[in-house]
């Protein structure tokens, strides 16, 4: 199929974009993108492949832009049970890790996950997907962390093998078995660290090939922060995953700067996020790294706090930068990449441009995909949106409406 006449086609094309190289959208005017099967074959002008692709079917995009789909880089999006009230208590005046440390938070949703069936965490996550991809999101990181317990890690691994079997959302998986200190080991937090390392790592590492032999291995992902794993706990599992060969993650510097974007960027973590309160060593030693940067300006914005990732002394040290949704139910629940793009031009201080790259190639490098996923080129899967305006400059500039018309995911068209 041959997709002409965009006003813009956003190509991205040449890689993940560091520091001042974000921004560089590679835009064909009056472009056109010719898909076979499940790939990009050729793109260029609107002209050009008309010529060269005469027999092919067609599809008008009318003067509108075209782009590849988002890709999240950062989700909790399988959960099930109610938060809203936490919502109220904030608002009159409890903290995110007051509520935590009284056993809610993390661990109310911890508690619901514990009793849900399999069909249970997927037909309550379900909806959630569709929402997502509906905003344009054609792939997304998703997390386990509400089991926190090996045989509940692996019933939300299982789920989420299924559900992305299920499609068309794509999904690039996630353990966090180390999310928070479960109510059992209240008072062992090293305790749990070594269960994670000696019994729930190996097991994973065991169980993965046989449940999901077709799949990359998971990402290991722990919550670096005052109240849930200390820098010393987090080096412990991040250590013992890398050994075992699995790529890694960290929540690092949503609340207090404990040095984990600095161990990220030592152990060759794929991605750091969060990186609100990161100190500028901390954020040297990230820019140096092949370590994706993960803004999640939804986060603070859900929790009504003022401070944001600094992003651009993120991109003034030459590093990588990526945004996603962080979506959950306890900081943020936005299925939407164009209101964290709205939020990263108002709080992150990023062009329209520089935030489509974060959402695209840069958030594709932040799940180890940017060679599949993220840009329009030959060769790469064919996942791209149709939006309903002119110019890429509404994505950004606008909020709170959706300006995604069409999907398409590896070649299936999708009308939103
Ligand atoms: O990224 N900070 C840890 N995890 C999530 C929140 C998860 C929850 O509250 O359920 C976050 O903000
Ligand atoms: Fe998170």
């Amino acid at each position: 199929m041959l997709i002409h006449s965009a006003s813009q086609l956003l190509t991205l094309t040449g890689g993940p974009q560091r520091g001042h190289e974000l921004g560089r959208l590679g835009i064909i005017p009056d472009g056109a993108v010719l898909v076979q099967d499940e790939k990009v074959v050729a793109v260029g002008s609107s002209a050009e492949l008309r010529a060269a692709y005469p027999d092919e079917p067609t599809l008008d995009a009318g003067g509108r832009v075209v782009l590849p789909g988002f890709v999240d880089p950062h989700t909790h999006v399988i959960w099930v049970g109610d938060r809203s009230a936490e919502f109220e208590m904030r608002l009159q005046g409890k903290t995110y890790l007051e509520i935590l440390a009284a056993g809610g938070g993390i661990l109310s949703t911890v508690r619901a996950t514990w009793t849900a069936s399999l069909e249970k965490l997927m037909q309550e996550t379900r909806p959630r997907l569709w929402s997502m991809f509906n905003f344009g999101t054609t792939t997304a990181e998703a997390k386990t962390g509400y089991g926190l317990r090996t045989s509940t890690e692996l019933r939300m691994l299982q789920a989420l093998l299924a559900l992305d079997h299920e499609g068309p959302l794509e999904l690039a998986i996630t353990f966090l078995g180390a999310h928070a200190i479960p109510p059992d080991y209240k008072d062992r937090p090293d305790e749990y660290t070594d269960l994670i390392c000696v019994t729930m790592l190996p097991v994973l590492k065991d169980w993965w090939p046989h449940n999901a032999p077709y799949h990359p291995m998971p990402f290991v992902d722990v919550f670096c922060e005052t109240g849930a794993f200390s820098l010393e706990q987090t080096r412990r599992i991040l250590s013992a995953a890398r050994q075992l060969g699995f790529p890694l993650k960290i929540h690092a510097d949503e609340f207090d700067n404990l040095g984990g974007a600095s161990l990220a960027a030592e152990l060759g973590a794929v991605s750091a996020d969060h990186l609100v309160k990161t100190s500028p060593e901390d954020i040297l030693a990230l820019a140096r790294s092949q370590t994706v940067a993960v803004a999640l300006p939804c986060t603070p914005f859900g929790l009504a706090e003022a401070a944001y990732t600094p992003a651009r002394a993120i991109l003034e040290a030459d590093g990588l930068l990526a945004i996603a949704t962080d979506l959950n139910p306890g900081t943020a629940w936005c299925e939407n990449m164009q209101f964290a793009m709205a939020l990263a031009c108002r709080y992150l201080r990023l062009t329209p441009a520089q935030a489509i790259a974060a959402s695209t190639i840069n958030a594709a490098a932040a799940i180890n995909r940017a060679d599949r996923i993220g840009s329009l080129e030959p060769g790469k899967q064919a996942d791209l949106l149709i939006l309903s305006v002119p110019d890429y400059r509404h994505l950004g500039y606008r909020f709170g409406t959706n300006l995604v018309q069409t999907v398409m995911k590896k070649g299936r068209i999708y009308s939103v």
